[in-house]
């Protein structure tokens, strides 16, 4: 029986390119002892920011890295860092400096050309731009953020560097498509390790506006029940809660994953309201991957706890 892994070590600060208000980038060193030694491919389907993959390739904690998402311009932000980040930096210092005179009309100019055009470049500089980096969509599926009027978005040559960084890291190993996380799921192989970090469940309603689609929560547990069926090795981020109230449902017994507690610190909203709220996310192992990294297998859904070192600058989502 192998003991609960040993607390994380503080996390190396990490390029991050894409601002985006639900990066996984401080429980990356957590979700790194979870990985099995001999992984061959790290496939992240619900990519956002790409926090894991960033974090692993830069571990060196797979020797492959095949990111997607079902929001095609974000995926094309992906596909411009892996093959093309001049380009992308380019057509972002272009939009960066075109807003200097009038920032505000710049942004809502550039919000309406990406609704039309949905083009990766204007999608880094809204979400660069937006509030809390936290894109919005409305009902039909058109970005409706609005702007932070306190500040201009990354500078330019932060980016750069950034996306320098990351391409570094990721070139010649790295892989980015559009797509729903099920081909992922369908293309990965035993020697392999998804990470699935899909939209909340029930935070809003059955539509939540952070993403450009919720999560059929039906569908996720018999994909997740195929993959268990085809021996894959994937991890889960999923529910949580914060003080007294939880964030969306768990995941279903039948899918015996092993659960463990993430424990993210004092929520930072709490605080503003003036209260103390620990947050807390669920992480979920799979039998395969389990047996992989040969955890213990003593109680199917057993807890384990886990505290993630918190960095001053991170948001939680
Ligand atoms: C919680 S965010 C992922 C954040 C990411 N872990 C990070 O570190 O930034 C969920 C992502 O899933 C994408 N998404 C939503 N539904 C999807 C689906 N059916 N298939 C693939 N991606 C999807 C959204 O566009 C969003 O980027």
């Amino acid at each position: 029986m192998t003991p609960p892994r040993t607390p994380a070590s503080p996390s190396p600060i990490l390029p991050q390119p894409i601002p985006y208000q639900g990066s996984k980038r401080r429980q990356v060193q957590v979700l790194l002892q979870y990985f099995p030694k001999d992984t061959q491919t790290l496939w992240e389907p619900f990519v956002g920011s790409g926090a894991t993959t960033v974090g692993a390739a830069f571990s060196g904690a797979a020797r492959r890295f095949v990111l997607s998402d079902s929001l095609a311009p974000l995926a094309g932000i992906w596909a411009m860092i892996l093959n093309h980040p001049e380009d992308l930096v380019a057509g972002y210092t272009k939009l960066w400096q075109a807003q200097q005179a009038d920032p505000r009309a710049t942004y809502d100019g550039i919000r309406a050309e990406f609704n039309k055009n949905q083009d990766p470049v204007r999608l880094l500089y809204l979400l660069a731009r937006c509030v809390k980096n936290s894109p919005r969509f409305n009902h039909e599926g058109h970005f409706n953020q609005s702007p932070d009027n306190r500040r201009l978005g990354v500078r330019p040559k932060i980016l750069h560097m950034r996306v320098a960084a990351v391409h570094q890291l990721l070139k010649e190993k790295g892989a980015a498509f559009v797509g729903d996380y099920s081909l992922a799921l369908a293309r990965a192989g035993t020697g392999d390790l998804v990470y699935l970090d899909p939209p909340y469940m029930g935070v809003s309603g059955s539509r939540d506006g952070r993403y450009h689609q919720g999560l059929d929560y039906d569908r996720f547990v018999s994909e997740l029940q195929g993959a268990n069926h085809r021996n894959l090795s994937y991890m889960v981020s999923f529910d949580g809660r914060c003080g007294d109230r939880s964030y969306g449902p768990g995941l279903p017994d039948c899918l015996q994953l092993q659960k463990i507690e993430l424990h993210l610190g004092r929520s930072s909203q709490a605080t503003l309201s003036g209260r103390v709220e620990e947050t807390v996310e669920s992480l979920y192992l799979s039998p395969a991957l389990r047996r992989r990294i040969d955890l213990s297998s003593s109680g199917l859904n057993s807890h384990v706890s886990h505290s993630v070192l918190r960095s001053p600058s991170d948001t939680s989502r």
